[in-house]
């Protein structure tokens, strides 16, 4: 059976560790000799198409970036077609995409694997970047620390949380009313025996939290609702007095990009507790350990 990334949780935790393990492999063999990888983009992106690309490039493969007007997603052509047409060539497809449900239309046809680079429903290659990246903050072990979310219960909170409670991270979220995560999530959390708490407030939500996390308040495709959500979203900023209310020693965590002065003050982003940098350079690390996990001796085991 064809395994596909659409969400963190395609994975077991055993394979979630043994990615997050293979990531740290800085001289990985050429597992993808002679194979090429897709990357088709809907939407802007400068980690997740640099990491890939060049993770493809140190794994021996080839890769090749298509804009999404270059192949007309459901325009051109069906995006079945497009997927079944790229597979010919390549050994991954590689996508970000609008509407998640053109990821799962992908898969559903596709015989070899199709990776989530970012759909409006979740970013699970992030989350195993962002794992990697408190991993090694924290001397190696995740199990029993406290994340704190604040701000939109989006696609870089839903498989964040979904991977902490893959591995033993427990996540309170505050976010404004109206933009919380949504039920299935939070299901899907309990399902995976993780502790999520949904508190009333920032200042609750990050107290005694280890890592502190957010993201921008208008994500791309929601252009339109920019104005409304910079007015919800204003007392959910985090800044260096919220930051005190978390753990000795807490780590601020944001995907990128930023905008300093919404979601994060420049304080805080560009403070001593900020790890933007490792998470950015763990994108390629991330990506690189899925790949090895798919492609090298391990095929796809635990
Ligand atoms: N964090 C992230 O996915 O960045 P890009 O949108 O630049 O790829
Ligand atoms: N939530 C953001 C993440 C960008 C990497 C977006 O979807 O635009």
């Amino acid at each position: 059976m064809t395994r596909h990334l659409l969400e963190v949780d395609d994975l077991t935790a055993t394979e979630l560790a043994s990615v997050l393990d293979l990531a740290a492999d800085e001289y990985p063999p050429h597992v993808m000799a002679g194979r090429g990888v897709a990357l088709i983009f809907q939407k802007p992106s400068a980690r997740t198409r640099n990491s890939s690309e060049v993770a493809v490039f140190q794994l021996g493969g080839h890769p090749v970036t298509i804009r999404a007007d270059e192949v007309g997603i459901d325009t051109r052509e069906p995006a079945e077609d497009v997927c079944m047409t790229l597979a010919q060539y390549h050994s991954v497809i590689g996508a970000r995409v609008l509407d998640h449900a053109v990821l799962e239309r992908m898969a559903r046809v596709s015989p070899v694997p199709v990776v989530n680079l970012l759909s409006d429903r979740s970013h699970p290659l992030q989350a195993i970047a962002d794992l990697l990246t408190l991993r090694s903050h924290w001397g190696g072990e995740l199990a029993g620390r406290r994340l704190a979310w604040v701000g939109d219960g989006n696609n870089v909170a839903r498989s964040l949380v979904l991977a902490c409670a893959m591995t033993g991270v427990d996540v309170s979220i505050a976010s404004p009313p109206g933009h919380g995560l949504d039920e299935v999530s939070l299901d899907a959390v309990v399902a995976l025996g993780g502790s999520l708490s949904v508190a009333s407030s920032p200042a609750e939500a990050v107290k005694g939290a280890d890592a502190v996390c957010t993201d921008v308040w208008v994500s791309m495709g929601q252009e339109s609702e920019s104005a409304a959500r910079t007015e919800a979203f204003r007392p959910y900023q985090v800044d260096a007095p919220l930051m005190a209310l978390a753990a000795p020693g807490a780590v601020f965590l944001h995907c990128l990009p930023a905008h300093r002065g919404e979601e994060v003050a420049a304080e805080v982003i560009d403070g001593p507790a900020s790890l933007v940098w490792a998470q950015a350079a763990n994108r390629l690390r991330a990506v690189r350990g899925l790949l090895l996990w798919m492609f090298g001796p391990h095929q796809g085991r635990g």
